[in-house]
């Protein structure tokens, strides 16, 4: 479904470049779950930003390779084609919900709003929006389609985040820390709603993560970033049980569980894992 070959992205400012993806290759089947694992800044966010191409234009951003959407390559195609499948085939979640949510709006018309964008046929975007609301676990839906972000706890806010994104009924789910910011004790259900919409969607997801905790039981693959590229990559049980790459290795070694407070990855000393 997705197949990304040598992809390169590089940032140019006040003459410089600076290459923050550095030739990764990697795919994502149909319904599968795949994670991308690296610490801040290995360029994780950027790549899978560069899937529907939501970076800057060039000369500010450069990127080559070639990204492979149902075969066609993203970066050749027309603005009116990318606007077909950026959230209406591959959906984003990120970290902070709120930032995502209009304040102005109540979470339903927002969500309301998706649906008519990508179905301009939807009979009663309010109906699907309340049963979006539904689907992601939110009790009396149609009480809560009213309320405005503000009135939301972050799991709440990340919940209509989901819901919002599957009311486009993508088969891609991109979700970039979408249990980052969230407090500890909503990070399971969080991930635990993740798990069940793709099981009951049949939905391919895209998880991008620093921590290796969330993944076990939610991606079938994960794929290692360090500093732009890929280092490590396979089935997750395999790469759990018999990682091989000493960055791999050093970020196994600190995984928060799911409910604890996690260790900053900083804490790597790269010296002594032998990774330049
Ligand atoms: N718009 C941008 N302009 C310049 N540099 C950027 C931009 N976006 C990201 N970068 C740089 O690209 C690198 C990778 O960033 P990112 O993909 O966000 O990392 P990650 O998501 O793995 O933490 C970082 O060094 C970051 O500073
Ligand atoms: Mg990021």
């Amino acid at each position: 479904m997705l197949k990304v070959e040598n992809l390169r992205i590089a940032f140019n400012s006040g003459g410089s470049a600076f290459e923050a993806v550095r030739g990764i290759s990697f795919r994502v089947g149909k319904g599968e779950s795949v994670a991308i694992v690296g610490e801040s800044g290995s360029g994780k966010t950027v790549s899978a930003m560069s899937i529907t191409r939501l970076l800057p234009p060039p000369p500010a951003c450069e990127i080559s390779g070639k990204i492979l959407w149902e075969g066609e390559d993203v970066l050749l195609m027309k603005q009116k084609q990318l606007q077909k499948i950026r959230g209406g085939q591959i959906a984003y979640i990120f970290q902070e919900p709120s930032a995502s949510l209009n304040p102005v709006f109540s979470v339903g018309y927002q969500i309301a709003e998706a649906v008519r964008l990508h179905n301009p046929n939807a009979k009663d975007a309010k109906a699907e929006a309340v049963k979006a609301l539904e689907e992601v676990g939110i009790r009396n839906a149609a009480e809560r389609y009213k309320a405005y972000p503000h009135e939301l706890s972050g799991g709440m806010q990340q919940r209509v985040m989901i819901a919002m994104a599957l009311a486009c009924r993508p088969s891609l789910l991109v979700a970039d820390e979408p249990t980052t910011a969230l407090d500890v004790t909503i990070q399971k259900q969080i991930i635990d709603l993740l798990k069940e919409v793709r099981k009951s969607r049949n939905m391919a997801l895209m998880l991008i993560t620093h921590n290796f905790g969330i993944i076990s039981g939610l991606c079938d693959r994960v794929v290692v970033m360090f500093r732009g590229k890929i280092v490590e990559e396979g089935e997750t049980p395999q790469i759990l049980k018999n990682p091989q790459h000493p960055y791999t290795k050093a970020l196994i070694a600190c995984i928060p569980r799911l409910g604890q407070k996690s260790r900053k990855l900083s804490s790597i000393d790269y010296s002594k894992i032998g990774v330049e």
